[in-house]
């Protein structure tokens, strides 16, 4: 059946995530049957509630959050009856009593937690689930990111919960996996022949990936200035964009396969010296400026600091190692308060080995791939074309090839609905593996560690804007620019 009958309990069940994500996903989830009736979404929050607060709290936050009208009072009459709530103060045993209730009903049942808490806890909870005999062959533990801010944390965090949990029952989320555009990356480059004698240094110049967003910190200050854009949108998401451009082809689709083959992409990335650090990368902060047309504070006002060394902005030129991409720069960069909110992978393809045209202006013949993953998902290619017309010189001009899709589904689910009934499934092909994590902090720690010895002075730009200037210097270099310059 497509059913899958489970208990899922998320930890921090009254946090922003569980709000603004994991609920609407299992709204929806939940509707279009893919969860059995009979499945139960515990919520664990240190809030005393009663389950009938709870439903109507949860209700208003659906209301709110979930996009498109999808709210609808009949399906949430079906999917209240699955809800639950139980209060727990997560560093004390004897308050999991109610949630051990819950779960010794149904031993057999397969089991997810979800731990939507600060990392801190990560290691707490799972200890006081195994104390209480909570943790089965048919448990799994889904951990949210921040999975520790560098290697040595994040090894501490991984450690505790490997005691209590296999590294099979361990589902590392990022969320960028689960988006249906990250997605199609992989059936582009490895269903379509076209690409493959391509995709390679003999044919590929350089690749830009970028995820800017026009938002802030959203009152998540107190989380953000421990992290900075390095921790919060590099590490995890870009690294993962850049393994799906980067890697070989996997032998299947299974989990290992494909892990395998992004693990190998970042053991290839080449550590950064410290010479590197300085003309490799780019570090800043926001200033005020202005958003939609608003004027917008700055990173640091109203938060009651003079000082912070938090980068809300990165840029990188990373160099990979190995035979297909010898020579080949990927250029990273992701920031807060941009321009507009935008994220792209721009795969730029060399030109042809001679011009018969005469060169006209800035133009120079290349192709490019545009593969744009929000806010609107498309993929282009640019290639040359004659302007029409009888000038005497033949003129080119490039033109957008438009892959538009006609493969169009009623509801497009979130990356959560589709992360989320992974982990129910039992298949951890988009998360991620210890391996993983741990070779992306490797070689991230040494950036940060250079950023925190100021290798490379913290930049500054205006709210609103494509980011410091130093971005456009780091990719003029080598006589390249940004693809929306
Ligand atoms: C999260 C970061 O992982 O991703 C946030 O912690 C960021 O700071 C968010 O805003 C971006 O996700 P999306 O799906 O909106 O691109």
């Amino acid at each position: 059946t497509m059913e899958s009958l489970c208990d899922i309990t998320i930890f921090g069940g009254h946090g922003d995530l569980a709000f603004r994500k994991l609920m609407p996903a299992l709204y929806h989830l939940s509707n279009s049957g893919y969860l059995d009736e009979k499945s139960r979404i515990i919520t664990a929050t240190r809030v005393p509630m009663s389950n009938d607060e709870h439903c109507d709290l949860v209700k208003s936050k659906l209301k709110e959050f979930l996009s498109d009208d999808a709210f609808e009072e009949e399906k949430f009459e079906y999917f209240k009856v699955q809800l639950h709530v139980v209060t727990i103060e997560f560093d004390i045993l004897e308050s999991y009593r109610g949630l051990k209730a819950l779960l010794d009903e149904y031993p057999e049942r397969q089991r997810v937690n979800y731990l939507s808490t600060a990392p801190d806890f990560f290691g707490t909870i799972c200890k006081s689930m195994s104390n209480l005999e909570l943790v089965t062959p048919q448990s799994r533990v889904v951990l949210e990111k921040p999975i520790g801010r560098d290697l040595q944390s994040s090894r501490v965090i991984n450690v505790e919960v490997l005691k209590y949990f296999t590294e099979s029952q361990i589902y590392r989320i990022d969320h960028y996996l689960g988006k249906d555009t990250v997605q199609n990356i992989m059936a582009l480059r490895f269903s379509n022949r076209f690409f493959m004698p391509l995709w390679n240094s003999n044919h590929i110049d350089h690749v830009q990936i970028t995820v800017a967003e026009s938002v802030g910190v959203e009152g998540r200050w107190g989380y953000y200035d421990d992290y900075g854009a390095m921790r919060d949108m590099v590490q995890n998401h870009l690294m993962q964009l850049l393994c799906l451009i980067a890697m070989e082809p996997p032998c299947s689709l299974d989990a290992d396969s494909v892990r395998d083959e992004k693990v190998k992409v970042l053991r290839s990335l080449r550590m950064m010296t410290p010479a590197d650090i300085e003309q490799k990368t780019v570090r800043a902060q926001y200033a005020k400026g202005s958003s939609d047309g608003k004027p917008v504070p700055g990173y640091l006002e109203g938060e009651g600091v003079e000082e912070s060394t938090t980068e809300t902005f990165a840029a990188l030129r990373v160099d990979i190692d190995n035979w297909r991409w010898n020579g080949v720069p990927f250029y990273l960069r992701s920031g807060k308060r941009m321009r507009r909110r935008n994220s792209e992978i721009v795969i730029h393809f060399k030109g042809v080995p001679h011009s018969i045209f005469a060169n006209q202006g800035k133009c120079i013949w290349e192709n490019k791939l545009v593969i744009a993953l929000q806010p609107k998902e498309s993929i282009h290619l640019q290639l040359m074309n004659k302007v029409p017309g009888l000038s005497e010189q033949m003129m080119l001009k490039p033109v957008e090839l438009e892959l538009n899709t006609p493969l169009k589904v009623a509801h497009k689910p979130d990356a959560y609905e589709r992360l989320l009934l992974d982990v129910i499934r039992a298949n951890p092909t988009l998360f991620m593996r210890l391996d993983e994590v741990e070779a992306a902090w490797k070689w991230a720690d040494v950036i940060l560690e250079g950023w925190a010895e100021d290798m490379v002075p913290m930049k500054s730009y205006s709210a609103g804007t494509d980011g410091p200037s130093a971005a456009v210097q780091l990719i003029a270099r080598s006589g390249r620019s940004w693809h929306d310059e």
